[in-house]
């Protein structure tokens, strides 16, 4: 088969100007709306997005379709079918792709980051926008209520879509239906279906790995929706696609559109090539081509393509078969070696708890990153990290730092994250010189670190538990925003499984009681940790500090102690030099207690901590039966909202008078 161009259009009806429908094979010298980074590369392929951050790609049908007979009555029935891959994710890949349609195809001022190449985040969401799409979205933003990292929805007017589900597709034999999960971004052709029947208000989409030909059972997703108000007389269709500081090549295959009919199927035998990382699928897909010379040439193309990634993967380090997975970026020992000039004493900005941490800069991408060698783990735990380094470089949550990638020389690990400007939270609570955080400052933090746990336990796929919270892995970025850093130990749990971990790891002054005794790390034992963190912030106190006066040694007896006396304020942090709202210091205080509880039945879930941090829930009465662990006295204690209310927190230093609940 011939790699020319295949472009038809057809005009049904022929009083009318305007075009019902169009076939795509091969997008070779289509006459295409194309708008950012997206092009046609030289097989034919469409590719909306390189692996540019952060990119925005358009790709739209050029003329004007009719969608109605008048801008009042009811949409018209279309059907559009497509094939699409994504490839070469670095990381996790950016925002997924889209197939739109839409009164322009210019979307000014869309944001990069996020919502598609659609909206930006004051856009998303008005009902001006009159935009329809079926987003293929491959990360999870909790912000627009994404499902997961690996979903399709229905998305009126805004990203925050109206219905969605995970990428599956349905195989009918022998009359039992049975359901398949799909990878967006397997680097596989999947086909996809988008049928609208305009007189039943019910639109489909159906997906399907393009190795299985053809529809093989009923729709992913089958919803009532009018389209009707959404709909203009005259639309574009097209699509969209975004990447933001993670990216992915994201390419169309082939397309075909009707209005009133449905879209002719696509022959996959037919569909232009489209590079790949992993290589031995590529050359398979090489010798599906055939044999015009403009395929050989193709195939030569790409041989020499594969090869230079076969060359660039392995880079003279092998790689073994767990590590072809998908997953985070593996950047070869050179390209980290350049990036901090050869771990150069210059670069280094800080000592984990497991190795040295150095600042870098990607040489393709011009990325800071911030490097840290793991040193001298274990062959096995390498392996182990590197196996679930690929779920934990998924995780995506505005309060955690993100996993760029990794590197492997034999027994050294080297972990790449995004670079943090401002350093670790403990930097700024414990040295003298440089003004100090202010209450709101603080509060802010925390309640990001509260929220980046939450996430960690209870709002992803997995239960991840993060094994070393603590002030030194709370990095600030260049809003002052908290974010969790540090995955080098965490580990990930099946939702309700129990968590078996032998050794005992994290940092003395965060470890639960029961963790010397089991040494099985819980999320109880991370909200343990999260407590010494809110008693630190609170106090500007480490959790251990051997030099004070003995009652005062450990942080969480001494708060204890001065809760009971009545003088829980006492341990407020001298260098706010009393500015601060009270109830919320007393609340801070209350709930570190509280997570420090020996107990760890008797400890807070992160949602409960959460929602009290951010008054979603108002603060239970207590008497403070809660904090009272075995061998301590009972006490009696009221919580913040039934002491005396006081309106106006006291700053002696004059300068801000904060009104409590007001602002
Ligand atoms: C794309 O469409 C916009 C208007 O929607 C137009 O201004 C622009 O010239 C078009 N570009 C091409 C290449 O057709
Ligand atoms: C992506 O496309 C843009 C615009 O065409 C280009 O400047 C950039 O170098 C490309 N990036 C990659 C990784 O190919
Ligand atoms: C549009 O007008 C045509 C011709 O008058 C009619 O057959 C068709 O049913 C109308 N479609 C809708 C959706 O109103
Ligand atoms: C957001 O998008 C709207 C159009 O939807 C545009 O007018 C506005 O300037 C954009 N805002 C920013 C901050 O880019
Ligand atoms: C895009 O959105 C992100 C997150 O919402 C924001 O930080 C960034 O400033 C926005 N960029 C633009 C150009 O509006
Ligand atoms: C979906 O859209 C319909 C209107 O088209 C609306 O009534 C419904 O509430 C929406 N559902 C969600 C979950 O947004
Ligand atoms: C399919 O995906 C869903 C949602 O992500 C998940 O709950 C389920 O366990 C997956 N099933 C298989 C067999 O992988
Ligand atoms: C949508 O799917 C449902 C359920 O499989 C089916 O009954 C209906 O005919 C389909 N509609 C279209 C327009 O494909
Ligand atoms: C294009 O698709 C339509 C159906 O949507 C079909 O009738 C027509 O024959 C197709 N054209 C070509 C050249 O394949």
């Amino acid at each position: 088969m011939l790699l020319q161009t295949v472009v038809l259009f057809l005009a049904i009806t022929l009083s009318s100007s305007y075009d019902t429908g169009f076939n795509y094979s091969s997008f070779h010298g289509a006459n295409l709306n194309l708008t950012g980074v997206s092009e046609v590369i030289p097989s034919g392929a469409l590719q909306l997005t390189n692996n540019s951050q952060p990119v925005i790609g358009h790709a739209f049908y050029p003329n004007l379709l009719q969608f109605k007979n008048s801008s009042k009555g009811n949409a018209f029935s279309f059907s559009t079918a497509f094939v699409f891959a994504i490839t070469r994710p670095i990381v996790s890949p950016g925002s997924g792709f889209a197939f739109v349609i839409s009164p322009s195809t210019q979307f000014e001022g869309a944001n990069s980051t996020q919502y598609l190449g659609l909206f930006n985040l004051t856009g998303n969401g008005d009902p001006e926008n009159q935009v329809f799409a079926v987003e293929f979205d491959t990360t999870q933003n909790i912000d627009v209520g994404d499902i997961d990292g690996n979903h399709v929805g229905i998305d009126l007017n805004s990203v925050r879509s109206n219905v969605s589900a995970s990428a599956a597709y349905y195989l009918t034999e022998d009359h039992k239906i049975t359901k398949h999960n799909l990878s967006l971004k397997s680097e596989d052709p999947i086909q996809v279906w988008i049928e609208y029947d305009g007189t039943e208000k019910l639109l489909n989409i159906t997906l399907s790995p393009i190795r299985i030909p053809g529809r093989t059972g009923p729709p992913l997703i089958s919803s009532r929706v009018d389209l009707s108000p959404i709909l203009q007389k005259y639309m574009y269709v097209g699509f969209s696609a975004s990447t933001g500081i993670v990216a992915s090549y994201q390419y169309i295959l082939g397309w075909s559109f009707m209005i009133n009919g449905r879209a002719q199927n696509l022959d996959s035998s037919d569909l232009p090539w489209y590079p790949r990382s992993k290589s031995i699928k590529g050359l398979s897909m090489v010798s599906k081509i055939g044999i015009s010379l403009s395929s050989i040439i193709l195939a030569i193309a790409a041989i020499s393509v594969i090869l230079y990634l076969v060359w660039k993967r392995t880079d003279g380090e092998i790689a073994e078969d767990w590590e072809l997975a998908n997953g985070p970026h593996r950047f070869s020992y050179k390209e980290i070696f350049m990036a901090t000039k050869g771990f150069h004493e210059e670069e280094l900005i800080g000592f984990g708890g497991f190795g040295k941490v150095y600042k870098g800069v990607m040489r393709d991408s011009g990325l800071q990153v911030a490097v840290k060698q793991v040193a001298h783990e274990s062959e096995e735990r390498v392996r182990e990290f590197v196996a679930e380094i690929s779920s934990i470089g998924k995780l995506q949550h505005r309060n955690l730092v993100r996993l760029i990638g990794w590197c492997k020389q034999k027994t050294k690990l080297i972990i790449i994250y995004e670079y943090m400007p401002h350093g670790s939270l403990d930097k700024y609570l414990f040295h003298e010189d440089g003004p100090p955080l202010s209450w709101k400052q603080r509060h802010k933090i925390l309640k990001g670190v509260a929220s980046a746990l939450l996430y960690l336990h209870e709002q992803w796929e997995q239960v991840v538990i993060h094994r070393d919270v603590k002030a030194s892995n709370v990095l600030l970025d260049a809003e002052m925003n908290a974010r969790l850093g540090d995955f080098g130990l965490a580990r990930l749990y099946e939702h309700g499984s129990n968590s078996q971990t032998t050794r005992v790891v994290g940092t003395i002054g965060y470890l639960a009681p029961e963790m010397s005794l089991t040494g099985k790390a819980t999320t109880e034992t991370d909200v343990f940790a999260y407590g010494a963190v809110l008693l630190e912030v609170a106090s500007g106190r480490r959790p251990i500090s051997p030099q004070r006066l003995q009652k005062q040694v450990i942080l969480v007896d001494w708060v204890w102690e001065c809760f009971k006396n009545g003088k829980l304020l006492d341990v407020a942090d001298p260098r706010l030099e009393g500015c601060f709202e009270i109830e919320e210091m007393t609340m801070v205080l209350w709930l570190g207690l509280w997570c420090s509880h020996p107990v760890p039945d008797a400890r807070p879930s992160m949602r409960q901590v959460y929602q009290y941090l951010n008054r979603d829930v108002p603060f239970p009465e207590i008497s403070a039966t809660k904090l009272a662990a075995p061998g301590m006295e009972n006490f009696h204690y009221l919580a913040p909202h039934a002491s005396s209310h006081t309106e106006l927190s006291i700053c002696s230093a004059g300068t801000e008078i904060l009104l409590s609940g007001g602002r």
